[in-house]
């Protein structure tokens, strides 16, 4: 079985069920995804719960002071985020007709939207084959492949997006980078993972040269 194939298993094995995961909402999924930015999962739920409740639409937040929204954001941190949050939905409501942008290109124009962001609303609500890299995608790559590229570089980044590009499931995109996000999150941890129950152990290049503490390499700068 590939690469893909295995994620995409355990994931149905094993994931977590959080909201975000069922639903195609673009609105919702960015919300989610800007809140777990900087945010832990346990953390970041009651904060996503309470902002659909409170704004369960994009013209919601659009018409909502900046005020009640900052107070809402109380307790995250990075209080740009929810500023950006807010400029974005006036945006999109104000010059796109609510109509919320459905392509990466579109998205990664978005006030606080990156790579990561953009890939994960393109593939997670309009199906578009975009490899998300995040934290976790970086742990599992440069473990199971052995890649010591510092991960916080140019080359880094370059070389990272674009092995996830070529090992994404073109059939499943949403599937494969939500599994693979949560198989770094839950088996190929940072620390003490337990490879001895790891699906990929017999091909993983980290744990044949004893480099699974060591891998992913990140610069101090
Ligand atoms: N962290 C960032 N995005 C996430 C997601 N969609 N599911 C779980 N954890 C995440």
């Amino acid at each position: 079985m590939d690469f893909k194939d295995t994620l995409i298993i355990w994931y149905s094995a094993n994931k977590r069920e959080l909201p975000w995961r069922k639903t195609k909402n673009p609105y919702h999924i960015w919300l989610s995804e800007i809140i777990l930015q900087q945010t832990q999962v346990n953390q970041g739920l009651p904060y996503y719960e309470r902002f659909i409740a409170q704004y369960p639409t994009v013209f919601d937040l659009a018409n909502a002071s900046e005020t009640s929204i900052l107070k809402l954001w109380q307790g995250l941190g990075y209080y740009s985020r929810a500023r950006n949050l807010h400029t974005s939905a006036k945006l999109i409501v104000n010059e796109f007709d609510g109509e919320f942008p459905n392509n990466y290109k579109d998205l990664i124009k978005l006030k606080g939207v990156g790579d990561y962001t953009a890939s994960a609303i393109a593939s997670f609500a309009f199906n578009e084959v975009e490899a998300v890299v995040d934290g976790n995608v970086y742990r599992v790559l440069s473990r199971y492949f052995g890649i010591d590229t510092p991960i916080n570089t140019t080359a880094g980044i370059k070389e990272f997006k674009s092995l996830a590009t070529s090992l994404i499931d073109t059939e499943q995109p949403a599937t494969f980078n939500q599994a693979i996000m949560e198989f770094g999150a839950i088996q190929c941890k940072p620390k003490n993972p337990d490879c001895s129950i790891c699906p990929l152990q017999d091909s993983c290049v980290a744990l044949e040269k004893q480099l699974v503490e060591v891998l992913p390499v990140k610069l101090k700068k």
